[in-house]
């Protein structure tokens, strides 16, 4: 299948590591050109020259910390500076860190506001010109913790920050339907990143097991039977992203490997 995405330019936030940096070389080995951030100016400028490598693309590596304004600014200024479009953004962040509500402080609760949601919202604004000249889309990576929290008692600032997230990407999907813009959204729901080693080394600590107990714990709860791969989680960001994808919109995929319950 040809996704139709050559010569495309794809930002992706949060991408030296994890599910953006699959995400971002996902997008290279299709033909994309690709810009890249995170906090750390060296951990960015690796993966990007690593991705320009391995797959013949163009890359830009841009460091900048998600959870201030001036940096999403500067994310989204140096790629329309290097490649002059955007038709491709992926919404990313570190994961806020993990806390039952007895545990969290209101500078917890800000600093989260900040990089979930306040991120999410700044890059969509400073995108909107530019996906509207290009008729573009946006791609949110989430987590299926939207469709059921109550897995995750102590993940509480990404579980109620992230429902945010999702009300307005679905508000957006129905406003910017006219300019023909799409916004979706990939939910990822263990898939094996530092993120998930650190989670379930806490859980294992608050829990008195093992990290390995803890995930194979996970494992038995996921039909396929294991973590996933970026590379699969990739898959699906970048399909959705893509011209094939041209009458998808407003909708939530989620890459579990079956683990979500729910019909819907
Ligand atoms: N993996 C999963 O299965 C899973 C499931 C549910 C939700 N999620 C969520 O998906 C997101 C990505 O997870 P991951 O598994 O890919 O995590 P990861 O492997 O820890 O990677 C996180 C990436 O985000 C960057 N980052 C962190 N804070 C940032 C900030 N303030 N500004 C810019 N970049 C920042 C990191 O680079 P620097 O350190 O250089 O900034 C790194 O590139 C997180 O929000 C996580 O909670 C993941």
């Amino acid at each position: 299948m040809d996704l139709g995405l050559v010569g495309k330019v794809a930002f992706v936030a949060a991408a030296s590591k994890g599910l953006g940096r699959a995400i971002a070389e996902e997008f290279a080995r299709e033909g994309a050109k690709v810009v890249m951030c995170s906090r750390d100016e060296a951990a960015i400028g690796t993966a990007a020259r690593e991705i320009a490598a391995a797959t013949k693309g163009e890359t830009l590596p841009v460091a900048a910390d998600l959870s201030k304004k001036e940096d999403c600014e500067r994310f989204i200024n140096a790629g329309l500076e290097k490649f002059g479009r955007m038709d491709v953004l992926i919404v990313n962040a570190g994961g806020p860190p993990p806390g039952r509500f007895e545990e969290l402080d209101e500078a917890a609760w800000d600093k989260a506001y900040q990089l979930t949601l306040m991120s999410a919202v700044r890059l969509v604004k400073l995108a909107l010109p530019e996906l509207k000249k290009t008729k573009g889309n946006v791609v949110f990576s989430t987590s299926t913790s939207v469709r059921q929290p109550t897995q995750y008692v102590a993940l509480i600032l990404s579980n109620a920050l992230r429902a945010a997230v999702h009300g307005m990407l679905k508000t957006l999907s129905k406003d910017l339907g006219k300019d023909g813009i799409r916004v979706n959204a990939v939910q990822p729901g263990r898939v094996h990143t530092d993120r998930i080693d650190s989670l379930d080394a806490d859980t294992a600590k608050r829990t008195g097991r093992s990290q390995e107990q803890v995930a194979t714990g996970w494992h038995a709860q996921i039909p396929l039977g294991r973590y996933g791969d970026p590379r699969e989680y990739a898959a699906a960001a970048v399909f959705l992203a893509s011209e094939r994808a041209s009458y998808i919109t407003g909708v939530s995929l989620q890459v579990d490997g079956g683990m979500l319950q729910a019909m819907f």
